[in-house]
Formats: structure tokens, sequence, C-alpha cells
């Protein structure tokens, strides 16, 4: 028998890109590829790439200058990219690194295995096409599963191009995978043992897919899924203010399945930013979302992404900022500092100097981090789900998360990874809970 080829990703970005890695591998499964967590015994070297940040494509060359070393010792060892660099920069990552055998971008992941077989013929292979077969269609069914948690692709791409953004031209205009292949691939989920599924897309909440009687929007595929056995727990990522419809917010009321925690970005406090954004709408409309998010569900916990220095920004501008945060109270938030994006809009324009971004940015991160804590002290003594996934540090430890997405570790909890107990918390630490198992 020979040898199975071994195959080390890396995966950089969002969470998308880790459903993507997972299925990537899955495709090469069917070549003959096991995946490997040690580069230097893989036959291919595939790294998943994000493009969101200059810091973020950066990593993509330093990466590869690392893997020199490693191709010269071992010439036969194949070295592919895919994600949103290749998408954005395609054959020139092959000019600039000739390294490299193998460019594909994300919607043309079922051409991998093809282009794999033309590689190992000694050619270079690049495809950033946006095909129009749907890729999901033409990847072979997931199987590899790690933990009682998985992510499930509704939706992808996005038409919005806010001004600072690659990622309508990285992953294309949205589109909608049809209602019967999520049911069928989350049913699979389910039948290995999953318990909770995050559905994900670049603008999630616009997922409109063809499904029995036409049209179905989220609320409604949430619904479906939830009507699934052995599937306890619904969430969703990411979400778009302007999509976030009424039946949407119905169900955080009245689906108990579909979790209390919503990321839902709002990048600026203020009105002339967000118009400079090309986010459509206003701080005030944010405001009433909230409300009626909360109005829905009133122990939701709320999180959101915000960009300091965005061309233009002044120190009223992030006044604004800070205001619009003291104002919602955030169970968490991701915070970063503008980075001008090659092709898109905003990076024509002067940027903050970067002395001025950088003091915001840690003003923001401070005040994060205070309502962070707070939102953890305000579990403690409550009553929670949690969905175990692994064993902690501590004997009879097991770690797992909140219904609220916080990571609670629960002690002498005699519970096995996948269980879903209920526990009190009993104190908080810095990034985690502590709890008793009830
Ligand atoms: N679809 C999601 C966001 C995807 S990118 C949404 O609409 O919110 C994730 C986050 O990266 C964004 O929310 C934004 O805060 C940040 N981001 C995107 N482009 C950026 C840029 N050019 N500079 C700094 N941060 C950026
Ligand atoms: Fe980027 Fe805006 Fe689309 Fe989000 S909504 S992916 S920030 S363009
Ligand atoms: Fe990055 Fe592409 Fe995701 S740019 S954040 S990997 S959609």
């Amino acid at each position: 028998m020979t040898e199975p080829k071994k195959l080390f990703i890396k995966t950089y970005g969002c969470q998308m890109n880790v459903y993507d890695s997972e299925r990537m591998a899955e495709a090469m499964g069917t070549q003959g590829y096991v995946t490997t967590d040690v580069a230097e015994e893989a036959d291919m070297v595939l790294l998943n790439t994000c493009h969101i940040r200059e810091k973020a494509s950066e990593k993509l060359y330093s990466d590869l200058g690392r893997l020199r070393p490693l191709k010269n010792a071992k010439p036969d060892m194949k070295i592919g990219v895919a994600g949103c660099v290749a998408q954005a920069e395609g054959a020139e990552i092959l000019r600039r690194m000739p390294l490299v055998d193998l460019v594909v971008g994300p919607q043309s992941y079922h051409r991998l295995p093809a282009m794999a077989d033309a590689v190992a013929r000694g050619e270079k292979a690049v495809d950033t096409d946006f095909p129009a077969e749907d890729k999901f269609d033409h990847l072979p069914e997931r199987k590899a599963l790690r933990g009682p948690t998985a992510f499930l692709t509704v939706q992808e791409g996005c038409d919005k191009f806010c001004a600072f953004c690659v990622v309508p031209y990285t992953r294309g205009a949205e589109v909608s995978r049809p209602v019967d292949r999520l049911l069928r691939e989350a049913q699979g989920l389910a039948d290995r043992g999953v318990k909770e599924i995050t559905l994900l897309g670049q603008n999630v909440n616009a997922y409109h897919g063809q499904g029995a009687g036409g049209d179905w929007g989220l609320a409604r595929l949430v619904r479906a899924l939830a009507r699934i056995d052995g599937l306890e727990r619904i969430r969703y990522t990411t979400s778009h203010h302007n999509d976030m419809e009424d039946d949407l917010i119905a169900a955080h009321g009245d689906e108990p399945k579909l979790m209390p925690y919503l990321h839902v970005p709002v990048q600026s406090g203020s009105d002339s930013i967000l118009k400079a954004m090309n986010r459509k709408h206003t701080r005030d409309d944010y405001f009433r979302l909230i409300n009626r998010i909360r109005a829905a569900r009133p122990d939701i916990l709320l999180s959101s992404d915000f960009i300091v220095g965005f061309p233009g920004e002044t120190d009223q501008d992030f006044a604004d900022t800070m205001d619009l945060l003291q104002t919602v109270g955030y169970g968490a938030c991701f915070s970063f500092k503008y980075s001008a994006r090659p092709g898109t809009p905003a990076a024509e324009k002067q940027a903050v100097e970067a002395e001025v971004a950088d003091r915001r940015l840690q003003e923001l991160q401070a005040l994060i981090t205070r309502q962070q804590r707070a939102a953890q002290e305000a579990m403690v003594g409550r009553e929670v789900g949690v969905l175990i996934e692994k064993t902690g540090r501590m004997p009879g430890q097991m770690v797992g998360k909140s219904d609220h997405l916080h990571a609670v570790h629960v002690s002498d909890s005699n519970a096995a990874i996948g269980d879903l107990i209920r526990v009190r918390i009993t104190g908080s630490a810095s990034n985690s809970l502590a709890a008793i198992r009830l």
C-alpha cells in the first residue's frame, strides 16, 4: 500500500475561512490526502489567506519566506495559496513568489483536486474565477468533524461596498445556498453528534435562499433548523444592520434554540463617518435596532466591530464612537485601526495620523475591556447552559461555552465533551467564567 500524501493547511482570517479549509481538506481527501499538523512532513502546504487588513495580507508573504528553506530541502513539496489574497492578487503571487505552485480563489475550491493533479505533473495552476456553478455542489459531503460545534456557510459575498472593505471584491456578490442542501448538511452534522451550528455569511442575515414555496429568509431557515433533533443551539454571524428583518428579531424572542448573543457591527458612532463609510444607516437607526432586538430578547449579549482612524475622523467623531459604546453596552467587541486597502474608495483619502489612531484605538480598547468585564460580572450567580467542548487543566474540570458565548470552566462537572449541562456561574476571570454544575 502506498503511503497517503499529507496536506498541511494554515488558516488565516474569518470563520468562513475555517469552514472552507475543512471543506478543502475533505476535497483533497478524495485525492488520497490526509491532513497533518506538521508542515515539515507535508507533501502539500495550503495557505488559506485573508486580505482584510494590510497586516493580514503581509502574513502570507512572511510565511512563504519561512517556507522557502523547507521547499529547498524538499523540492517535491507543493505550495498552494487559497483565500482572499489569492482572489485579490491572483497570478501576481506566482510572479512575486516563484515557490508557489497553485493559487485558488474562494469560489473555485471545487476545482482544487484537478488543480492539485496539474501541480503534481509539474505545472503551475491559477484559478480566480467566479464560476456559475456552486462550489458546494461539487465538494464532497462533510465527514471529518471535531467536537460538538460546527460552522455552516449559508451565504457568501457582499453587495454593500463599505468604503474601506475588500470583501465585495474578494468574495464576490451575495449568494445564498438553497434550503434543502443546508437542511441536509445540518442533519448530517446532527447525525454525527454536532449540537451547535453557527451559520456563516459575510452578510448572513442577507440570506435569501430558495426553499419550499419560494424565497426563505434567515429567520425561516433558523426555525427549520431548530426542528432538527439533536441540534440544540443555533448562532449566526456576521449580520448587517440593514438586513435585520422583523421576523429574525422576533425569532430571538421565541425560538429557544437561537442563542442570546448577536454580533451586529456598527464600525463607528459618528454619523458623518458612517456616511463616509457608506454604511447606509445612522447612529440613531442603530440605536433603534438595538432597542428592538433587546425588546425581543432582553438578556441578549451584543457585540460589534469598530474601526478607528477612518479618513477624516475627528476628535468629535471618535467621541461619538465612545458615546455609542457607552449607550449600547456590549458584551464583547473587536476593534481595528483603519488600514487602507488597494482598490477600495477610502484608500484614495488622506489617512488619520498614525499616533492619533493608535491613541484612539487604545482608548477604545480600554472601554471595550471594561464593558466585557462588566458583562461577565453580571453573569455571576446566574444559571446558564454550557456546551462542553474540552477538558480543563484542573482535574475534573471541563470547559465549554455558555449560551451567551462566554468561555466557562466547570469544576467537577462529571460531564463529557458534547454534553449540554446547566451550571451556576460562580466567578469571573479576565477572559472566562467559573461555574459549578447544577
Ligand atoms: N461582513 C462583516 C465584516 C467583515 S470584515 C460586516 O459587515 O461587519 C470584519 C471586520 O474587519 C469589519 O467589521 C471591520 O471592522 C474590519 N475591517 C474591514 N476592513 C477594514 C479595513 N480596511 N481596516 C480596518 N478594519 C477593517
Ligand atoms: Fe465589508 Fe461592509 Fe460587506 Fe461587511 S458589509 S463585508 S464591512 S463591505
Ligand atoms: Fe479575510 Fe476574506 Fe474573511 S478578507 S475576513 S478571509 S472574507
